[in-house]
């Protein structure tokens, strides 16, 4: 009979594991923050931050996630690359369809990531991001809402892409995928930078908000989620929302970030 207790209690302690893995990929948080600046315009700016989806579906075309969007009620949307996954040619139907229903919420503005970069099909899927609503922001900036919003080519980022981009006494927001580069953005003059790429360290200590491992940082990346300042500029690093070498998050839930940004 302690064989059977024995089996009924590994198989018990299976399903809670798979469980706890399946609500650590599927269950989207979301993460709020208020940004406040003397440059801000009056009524303030609602701000959804989407990165590093990855082809990966919240049920069909991402309902659920364009549900979330739809309660949030954002000004704009900023997707901040890697929608895709290099590998995989089916992620770009799931990524189209998810812009074109975000873009019936809120202008949705979209940098390039770097597995769009790796992607041999790149150009094609541009324009196509562009029939489905999104505005790419390849080295370009746009008067959005009261504040300008700028957005860098992830290929571009190491040689300073972005420099010229900052401009006028207004706020100025890049868009650019990698987290890394802070000192540089700051360097160019803008106020506030959206960044995804580090998927928070994909495995997180539990009940920290420590990650393991981002590409171009290595172990315990410094610059993985959250608000991170350097002089004048404030930087928002979301932890993305699929997954791409590692196929699992621990401890560390798909995110959509909510910036409220306002007048001080
Ligand atoms: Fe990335």
């Amino acid at each position: 009979m302690l064989w059977l207790y024995i089996l009924l209690g590994c198989l018990g302690g299976a399903a809670l594991i798979a469980l706890f893995v399946w609500f650590s990929n599927n269950l989207i948080t979301i993460t709020h923050y208020k940004i406040s600046s003397e440059k801000a315009p009056e009524r303030g700016v609602k701000i959804l931050h989407v990165s590093d989806l990855h082809g990966k579906a919240f049920g069909t075309d991402n309902k659920r996630l364009v549900k979330k969007a739809k309660k949030l009620a954002p000004d704009i949307i900023a997707v901040t690359g890697d929608i895709i996954h290099k590998y995989r040619p089916d992620d770009m139907a799931v990524a189209l369809a998810t812009v074109c229903w975000l873009s019936k919420v809120a202008p949705v503005y979209y940098v390039s990531g770097n597995h769009e970069m790796r992607s041999t099909r790149y150009r094609e899927f541009k324009r196509e991001l562009e029939i489905a609503g999104a505005t790419v922001l390849d080295g370009e900036y746009r008067e959005v809402c009261g504040i300008t919003v700028a957005g860098v080519n992830c290929a571009k980022i190491k040689s300073g892409g972005y420099f010229s981009l900052c401009c006028g006494e207004g706020f100025n927001l890049l868009l650019a995928h990698l987290p890394q580069y802070i000192d540089k953005y700051a360097l160019a003059g803008f106020d506030l930078t959206l960044c995804g790429h580090a998927h928070g360290g994909q495995w997180r200590l539990p009940f920290t908000h420590i990650g393991i491992y981002a590409p171009g940082q290595g172990l315990f990346p410094k610059y993985a989620s959250g608000v991170h300042s350097c002089g004048n500029m404030r930087q928002v690093i979301s932890r993305g929302l699929g997954n791409s070498q590692c196929p699992l998050r621990l401890f560390n839930r798909p995110e959509l970030v909510m910036i409220e940004l306002e007048k001080e």
